[in-house]
């Protein structure tokens, strides 16, 4: 294991003890989520967590929720979540962040949103003053990408489509696909999350504004820092 994954695990670890028993929990996505999954194994199998709903955000997660023995429902079961526990690609000294590296965002914010906290586990090299840094995901409709990657370029937002392993197009969950628009830094996330939600044939972008309220950091010298 190299010292990163040491570190995700660390904080995902954290992440689990902090679930309460009967909760109705959202599961993220990504490689830090997998640690956090097999955590809440663990614990579940020592001790019951009786669990109302566990809601998650790809077929990854879902699968190995699973293989630990959950039960996974859909969004449109449950009313509202109580927590919602996720990855992230950068956060910023406000806890905002950009998400989408594994091209989930667009559930992972329909999850985030539908829940009442939402914790993010990280270790400390997605830490960033500013957002930018990384590539911000937009999930697309093909239907009008072609006209939306233009109007990108136009705007100096230095779109590329994301490509899979055999360098087609990557199609997400929902059939669409993914322009990575790369801006270091975002001068003003908030102006531009405005233009994205405006725009046509955008599904939905990776910057999640205003959504998180805590953070776990992992260091690399082996403390776990909590933001709120
Ligand atoms: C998935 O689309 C992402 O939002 C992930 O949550 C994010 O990329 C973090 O992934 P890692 O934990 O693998 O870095």
């Amino acid at each position: 294991m190299t010292t990163q994954d040491e570190l995700k695990q660390q904080a995902a670890q954290q992440a689990a003890d902090m679930v309460e028993p009967g909760m109705a929990l959202g599961v993220g996505t990504g490689s830090t989520v997998a640690f956090f999954i097999d955590a809440l194994g663990d614990r579940n199998r020592q001790t019951p967590l009786n669990l109302k709903a566990i809601v998650t955000t790809s077929n990854r997660s879902k699968q190995q929720l699973e293989q630990n023995g959950f039960v996974v429902n859909e969004l449109a079961d449950v009313d509202q979540l109580d927590l919602t526990i996720d990855g992230a690609d950068r956060v910023d000294d406000d806890l905002n962040g950009i998400k989408g590296g594994g091209a989930a965002h667009t559930l992972e914010k329909n999850v985030a949103v539908n829940s009442k906290k939402n914790l993010w586990i990280v270790d400390e090299s997605k830490l960033c003053h500013r957002l930018g840094d990384f590539p911000l995901p937009v999930e697309v409709l093909p239907v009008s990408a072609k006209q939306n990657f233009a109007k990108f370029e136009q705007a100096g937002l230095q779109p590329a489509y994301r490509l899979n392993e055999q360098g087609e197009r990557l199609t997400t969950h929902y059939g669409n696909w993914i322009i990575d628009l790369h801006v270091d830094p975002l001068p003003v996330p908030d102006g531009l999350a405005a233009y994205l939600d405006a725009t046509v044939g955008v599904v939905e972008h990776g910057l999640f504004l205003h959504l998180v309220d805590t953070v776990l950091i992992a260091h690399a010298d082996g403390t776990i820092e909590r933001r709120n």
